[in-house]
């Protein structure tokens, strides 16, 4: 059962609006903005940026002039292409887990939401469009849940390149890494034949596969692991075995940061710190090593990460990013708060928050993209 939209009644204008993006920058982010500031100016509302996802706020030590500035059509002159975000960006800055130092120099978490509310209609700031992933739009809808009775509606807006978002058909940014995924394998495949290797790519994807196994089928990969399928690294040595014996004596095989074996072993770079999450990595590298040792053939690993956030957004991308924009600022007009603009194809639409915050969107293991490549013969590892 989906629960009502929020809507806010109509008698409440708004006159001014401030916009977030937190979490890992996406290509997408400043067509987003461009799209919201100029949808805004045309109703005549003023539009402020909010530097670092909410730091511009909460960190005066960091920004102590300018930490919301203004933005008016010519900061968003020209900008609809480029990747990054103007306003800045982290994945430290959590407002509901902020680190604070104690006066015995011990750090703890507390919850600065509060604070930001306070700020914003200090400023007479009638509404924020927060722009991010599963981390930013669970502040958006603890930003709502507090602020509506405030005066300030909350609207959220999806990105990541992981494509992990639940409830919208894709998100703005994996479009784009797809297509520069798809680049890097399809030039690794006539080196890798050249020397006979093995070739192992890692790519993001934390917690889901759609950048490896999009990327992966398209690029025409042999082997495809992915965190929603648990992997036996013996499986992937007997299909590039196979395959030697076929007379085909080179083999690509794509990961996900985040796959993991079937006895649950993951592949972490760093715990969580205080406020922050775990950093993944070093998969790549280390079944590289395995699969050489298993199969005798020689292997190298590519780790594409950080690569695929940036760059110019496609145009599908670009597209999605400014209906988003758009739609965010006319889910304002219309009266609501805590939602997210979503893409339904082919339509774009409106889902709560709550429905969104928290979840996550794995790949469907009965989905037709997967069983495409299971028919194809590409090796999942299990
Ligand atoms: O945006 C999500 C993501 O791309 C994940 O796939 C990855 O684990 C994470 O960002 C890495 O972010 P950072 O290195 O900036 O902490």
């Amino acid at each position: 059962m989906t629960s009502p939209l929020y809507q806010s009644t109509p008698s409440q204008p708004i006159h001014r609006i401030a916009i977030s993006t937190g979490g890992g920058d996406a290509p997408g982010l400043n067509a987003v903005i461009r799209a919201v500031v100029l949808s805004a100016l045309q109703r005549g509302w003023e539009c402020f940026g909010i530097r670092e996802g909410f730091n511009g706020i909460l960190r005066p030590d960091r920004f102590p002039v300018d930490g919301i500035f203004s933005i008016g059509k010519d900061q968003v002159r020209g900008i609809n292409h480029l990747g990054g975000t103007i306003l800045g960006t982290t994945n430290h800055g959590n407002p509901m887990r902020f680190v604070v130092t104690n006066p015995d120099g011990s750090q703890s978490e507390v919850d600065r939401t509060g604070d930001i509310i306070r700020h914003l209609r200090a400023m007479q700031i009638d509404a924020l469009i927060c722009i991010g992933g599963d981390g930013t739009l669970t502040i958006a809808h603890a930003l709502h849940q507090q602020g509506y009775a405030q005066g300030l509606r909350v609207i959220g807006v999806p990105k990541t390149i992981d494509n992990d978002l639940d409830k919208t058909y894709t998100t703005f940014g994996f479009d784009t890494a797809v297509a520069f995924a798809t680049d890097c394998i399809d030039r690794l495949h006539s080196t890798a034949e050249s020397h006979r290797r093995i070739m192992v790519v890692e790519v993001m994807g934390r917690y889901a596969g759609w950048i490896a196994l999009h990327a992966g089928m398209a690029s025409t990969a042999h082997a495809i692991l992915i965190p929603e399928i648990p992997f036996d690294l013996e499986k992937v040595a007997q299909k590039i075995q196979a395959r030697t014996r076929a007379g085909r004596h080179y083999s690509i095989v794509v990961v996900a940061e985040g796959a993991q074996e079937k006895d649950g072993q993951r592949y972490l770079e760093e715990q969580a710190q205080l406020g922050g999450v775990e950093r993944l990595g070093g998969i790549g590298e280390q079944l590289a090593h395995r699969l050489e040792a298993i199969t005798g053939k020689e292997a190298r690993a590519v780790v594409l990460g950080h690569l695929l956030r940036g760059g110019s957004p496609t145009s599908f991308d670009r597209l999605s990013a400014m209906r988003f924009g758009a739609a965010a600022v006319r889910a304002l007009e219309e009266g609501y708060s805590g939602i997210m603009v979503a893409l339904a194809f082919p339509n774009v639409n409106y889902v709560n928050l709550d429905e969104v915050a928290g979840r996550m969107k794995g790949v469907p293991l009965d989905g037709d993209t997967l069983q495409t490549g299971r028919d194809i013969g590409i090796c999942f590892g299990d």
